[in-house]
C-alpha cells in the first residue's frame, strides 16, 4: 500500500453497531465502555478505522438515527467524555474513529422540533423542518403522495391541522436544508466533533436532504428528477462540508450513505470538491454470480476513477440481511434498495459460509476501501427466528407486519462462553441482550474461534493482516486475467492474483509461487467450487 496516498483511499472500516457490539455495565445494551473493552480485538482484527453507529442522545425510535441532541451522547451508551477517551484509546490503538451524523432528520424529542410544535402554523420554528398545509376542503389529505421508507405516508397531521413530513418514521421529522440555520446548524455539530478528534463522518441518507420546493406529488413510473432523492442541490452542501474538514489536520474525511439510480450520479458525490468516500452499495445488491459481479466492480472503477475517487466495497451493514444468509441459498436473487429482500429458497448454513469467506477474500482484494460489518468475521448468520413479540425496528409496525425489518442482523455478538449472553454483558448483568441471542452461537463466539485456523475469524484476521502490508492492495488498479465463466480471477501489482471460483467445478490455480490465504484447502492445485484464494506471483 501506498504510504503518501491517504488513509482513507485504502482504509477497511469496521462497522461498530455499538447497540450490539459489547456491553459495559451489563444493562444489556452495547455501549462505549464495552467497545473500549474490545479495542485490542479489533486492533488484532488488522482493521483501520471504526464506523460507530449513532451514539447521540435519542429516544430510540429507529435504533439511534432519531437524534434528540448531536452533542450529548445517550445514556445508554455514556458520555461525551468517555466518547473523548474512546477516540484517544482508539487513536493510540491506530484506530481512527468516525461516527455517523444524521442531517437529514432528527428525533421530534429534538428542541428544535418541540418548539415547532408548540408554535402556530407559518412560524419560523416551523420553518426549519417541512410543515404544510393539507390538501381537500378542510386539509385532511396528505400535502402530496410521498411515502415513507418504512411504509406508510411521509406525512402526520398535527391537531393544529399542519403536516409536517417524514421520509422515515413519524418519530423523525425532516429537517429544512433550504433554512440558513439548518446548515449552519450541522457545520457548528461537525465542528465540535472534529474537534474531539473524530477522523471523518458517515453521512446518513446523504441523498436525501434536498427536497423539490414545490413538493409535487411523485409522478407514476420513472421520474428524470426525482423530488426528493438524489437532487443535484445536494453537492453544495457537501463542497461546504469537505472545506471545512480541511480546515482540520490529519485528512478527516466523509463517506456518504447516497443511494443512486446509477453509479454515474454515485460518482458525482465524490467528486475532487464533494465528499472524500460513498457505499458501492452495488457489490453488495449483487447476486453470486461472477458476471454479475464483475460488471458491478468493472462499472464502480470505471465511473470512479473518472472522479479520483476510490472505492469502497461493502457486504453487510445493519440495515440488510447479512451475506452469509443471502448467500446460503441456491439461487441469491439480486437485490433492490426499494423491496425488503425476499430470500428465495432453504438456507443452506455451509453454503452461505463456504461463499462468505470467498466473497469476503474477493473483497478486501479489490482496489479500494472496504466496509467489514460487526459479525461478519465470526461468519454470523441472519437471525431469520426472532419471536415476533421482541421486534423493536420501527418497519415492523409500520409495515403492518408484513416487513420483519432489521432487527435479524442486528443480534448482539456472541463473544465468548457456552450460553447466552455469551460474553456481550458482564457476568453480573442486570438485563438479558436486547434482542436474544441463538442457544446455538456458541462456536460462534471470538473466543471459540480464536486459533482455529478454519474459523472465519482467522481467515479475516489473516486476510486483513495480509492486505495492511501487501504493496499491490488497497488503493491502485486491477487487471482481469483470462478465465473460464463462472471464474474471477484479477491480478495487482506487484505480483499478487486473487481467483474466486464461482463455478460448479474446481478450478485449476493459474501460476503463482505461493497461496497466500485460501478460503478452503486447496488440493493438488485445484480451488473448489464457492472458493477463492490469493496467490503471490
Ligand atoms: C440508516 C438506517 C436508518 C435510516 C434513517 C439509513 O439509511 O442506515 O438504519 O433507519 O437511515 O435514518
Amino acid at each position: 500500500m501506498s504510504t503518501t496516498a491517504p488513509w482513507w483511499r485504502s482504509a477497511v472500516i469496521y462497522q461498530v453497531y455499538i447497540r450490539s457490539f459489547a456491553d459495559g455495565n451489563g444493562d444489556g445494551v452495547g455501549d462505549i465502555a464495552g467497545l473500549r473493552s474490545r479495542l485490542p480485538y479489533l486492533k488484532s482484527l488488522g482493521v483501520d478505522a471504526l464506523w460507530i453507529n449513532p451514539w447521540y442522545k435519542s429516544p430510540m425510535a429507529d435504533g439511534g438515527y432519531d437524534v434528540a441532541d448531536f452533542r450529548e451522547i445517550d445514556p445508554l451508551f455514556g458520555t461525551v467524555a468517555e466518547a473523548e477517551q474512546l477516540i484517544e484509546e482508539a487513536h493510540g490503538h491506530g484506530l481512527r474513529v468516525i461516527p455517523d451524523i444524521v442531517p437529514n432528520h432528527t428525533s421530534d424529542q429534538h428542541a428544535w422540533f418541540r418548539a415547532a410544535l408548540a408554535a402556530r402554523p407559518g412560524s419560523p420554528e416551523r420553518e426549519r423542518y417541512v410543515f404544510r398545509p393539507g390538501r381537500g376542503p378542510d386539509g385532511t389529505q396528505p400535502p402530496n403522495n410521498w411515502v415513507s421508507v418504512f411504509g406508510g405516508p411521509a406525512w402526520t397531521r398535527l391537531p393544529d391541522g399542519d403536516w409536517y413530513l417524514h421520509l422515515f418514521a413519524p418519530e423523525q421529522p425532516d429537517l429544512n436544508w433550504q433554512h440558513p440555520e439548518v446548515r449552519e446548524e450541522f457545520e457548528s455539530i461537525l465542528r465540535f466533533w472534529f474537534s474531539r478528534g473524530v477522523d471523518g463522518f458517515r453521512i446518513d441518507v446523504a441523498h436525501g436532504l434536498i427536497k423539490d420546493p414545490a413538493l409535487p406529488d411523485l409522478p407514476p413510473g420513472p421520474h428524470a428528477r426525482h423530488p426528493h432523492w438524489d437532487r443535484d442541490e445536494v453537492h453544495d452542501i457537501f463542497r461546504t462540508w469537505r472545506r471545512l474538514a480541511a480546515e482540520f489536520d490529519g485528512d478527516r474525511a466523509f463517506v456518504a450513505e447516497a443511494w443512486t439510480d446509477t453509479p454515474e450520479r454515485l460518482a458525482a458525490y465524490v467528486r475532487e470538491d464533494g465528499l472524500h468516500t460513498a457505499f458501492n452499495f452495488d457489490f453488495l445488491m449483487a447476486s453470486w454470480d461472477s458476471k454479475d459481479l464483475r460488471t458491478v466492480i468493472d462499472d464502480s472503477l470505471t465511473l470512479l476513477s473518472t472522479v479520483d475517487a476510490p472505492a469502497t466495497w461493502v457486504l453487510s451493514n445493519h440495515d440488510v440481511m447479512r451475506h452469509a444468509s443471502r448467500y446460503g441459498r441456491k439461487k441469491v436473487t439480486r437485490w433492490s434498495p426499494t423491496e425488503p429482500y425476499r430470500p428465495e429458497g432453504v438456507l443452506d448454513p455451509a453454503l452461505g459460509t463456504r461463499r462468505a469467506r470467498a466473497a469476503a477474500l474477493l473483497m478486501l482484494a479489490l482496489p479500494g476501501g472496504a466496509y467489514v460489518y460487526q459479525g461478519e468475521e465470526l461468519g454470523l448468520p441472519e437471525v431469520e427466528d426472532l419471536p415476533e413479540s421482541v421486534l423493536q425496528d420501527p418497519i415492523w409496525e409500520r409495515s403492518g407486519h408484513t416487513d420483519r425489518g432489521r432487527d435479524g442482523c442486528r443480534v448482539p455478538l456472541p463473544w465468548s462462553g457456552r450460553s447466552a449472553p455469551y460474553g456481550f454483558s458482564p457476568d453480573n448483568a442486570s438485563a438479558a441482550p436486547w434482542l436474544p441471542q441463538p442457544a446455538d452461537w456458541s462456536e460462534r463466539t471470538a473466543q471459540a474461534q480464536t486459533g482455529d485456523k478454519a474459523s472465519m475469524l482467522e481467515l479475516y484476521r489473516t486476510a486483513l493482516n495480509l492486505r495492511r502490508d501487501h504493496p499491490a492492495l488497497g488503493d491502485s488498479t486491477l487487471t482481469w486475467l483470462d478465465s473460464p465463466e463462472g471464474v474471477l480471477v484479477f491480478s495487482r501489482t506487484p505480483g499478487f492474483t486473487c481467483v474466486v471460483n464461482l463455478s460448479g467445478e474446481p478450478y485449476p490455480l493459474p501460476e503463482h509461487t505461493s497461496v497466500l490465504v485460501s478460503s478452503g484447502p486447496v488440493q493438488d492445485g485445484l480451488l473448489a467450487p464457492d472458493h477463492a484464494a490469493w496467490l503471490a506471483r
